[in-house]
């Protein structure tokens, strides 16, 4: 198949391009697009045959199931059996945005979609781009990240591309991702709402708005994650990860430079290419190796956006170890700790 490639403003996307893309999707074919997270996999959400080749696309297991994408509160109504009162406030204040909530579903959402739960995952992404490419393909997109299964999630469409060109139809380019990290993720079939995927928006955010928030335990314990199920099944995967061995050195700043400085001498005197991953406060410290700055601990949005870029581009280079400085800043770092930490396998070296 031949993948077609265009670059669209995101600001006002060509409605030309936006009506050929939607008519793909309501043909059954599929449309990578970006949100504001991550770059997304599009297939018509209540087509069976559509969920059946993403699920082909991205080698990824059916029973892993895939977040509809809705444009209009309305679009809810018809896929979610009950909405809570928390699910309104909390899509009143940030939808559209980086939410995903779950619901029960109803009949109308093929097991397909919901990789056989009986719940829904939906999320109204804040994006021009994808925001009519929604309404163009009738209301329900299920979309994914637009990765091969276990890659980096894609924050530029050339990620798309690497990975997904000849398997799909299409692929909208509206330049880099603004958060970066996908989308935070509350479930709302129990009485007290639970986070499953930490995000964009923090538990601190959550409560603001809900009051008591549930985090699932497979988040807090990623060692424990090999024993609890986590209850998004995705978040159970081997996932983001690079070619290259990943570690990640966590303790107080001097530490972890000395530390990582040592591993890599020791690495390089063993012949392997060695990348390592700092913040901007630290990068100078490793300036004798390849090192890739991430951003400053000070606002961490530019880590959020820049980490799975900064993965794959060590992916390219053919890097055979990377030593990875730890990033629990206080506004995002559970979101970008739960991605590095899976990344590496969770090998973490404390000194
Ligand atoms: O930011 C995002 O959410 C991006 C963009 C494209 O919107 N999408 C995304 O999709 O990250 P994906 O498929 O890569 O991750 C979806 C996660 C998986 O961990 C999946 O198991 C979980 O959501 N999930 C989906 N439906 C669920 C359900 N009914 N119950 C529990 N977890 C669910
Ligand atoms: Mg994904």
């Amino acid at each position: 198949m031949e993948t077609e490639y265009i670059k669209l403003d995101s600001a006002s996307p060509d409605p030309e391009v936006i009506g050929r893309a939607g008519d793909i999707l309501k043909r059954g074919g599929l449309v990578a697009f970006p949100t504001e997270t991550v770059y997304g996999l599009g297939g018509d959400a209540l087509n069976t045959e559509a969920a059946r080749k993403i699920y082909e696309a991205k080698g990824r297991p059916s029973n892993n199931p895939l977040i509809v994408h809705i444009a209009d509160m309305e679009h809810l109504e018809a896929i979610a059996a009950e909405i809570p009162e928390k699910a309104r406030k909390l899509a009143a204040v940030w939808w559209p945005g980086p939410l995903t909530m779950i619901f029960n579903k109803k009949d109308i959402v093929p097991d397909a979609t919901s990789g056989g739960l009986p719940t829904v995952a939906v999320r109204m992404p804040n994006h021009p781009i994808a925001l009519e490419l929604i309404r163009a393909a009738g209301g329900y997109i299920a979309a994914p990240s637009a990765n091969t299964s276990g890659r980096p999630s894609p924050t530029i469409a050339e990620h798309v591309r690497e990975d997904l060109d000849g398997k799909i139809d299409m692929i909208l380019d509206g330049g880099e991702v603004r958060i970066g990290l996908e989308s935070t993720i509350v479930d709302f079939t129990d009485e007290i709402p639970m986070l499953l995927r930490p995000g964009y928006i923090n538990m601190e955010k959550l409560e603001e708005i809900l009051g008591e928030v549930l985090i699932d335990p497979a988040i807090l314990d990623e060692n424990a994650s090999r024993n609890i199920r986590p209850k998004a099944p995705g978040m159970m995967y081997r996932h983001y990860a690079p070619k290259a061995q990943l570690t990640i050195v966590e303790g107080g700043e001097k530490e972890v430079v000395d530390r990582i400085l040592e591993l890599a001498a020791q690495s390089s005197r063993e012949g392997k290419s060695v990348g390592i991953i700092a913040a901007d406060e630290t990068a100078e410290f490793y300036k004798d190796y390849d090192v890739k700055n991430i951003g400053s601990r000070e606002t961490d949005k530019e880590i959020a956006r820049r980490l799975f870029r900064v993965l794959r581009e060590f992916d390219d280079e053919g890097t055979d170890v990377i030593l990875s400085e730890s990033f629990e800043t206080p506004r995002m770092g559970q979101a970008i700790m739960n991605r590095l930490l899976k990344a590496a396998g969770h090998r973490v070296i404390c000194v």
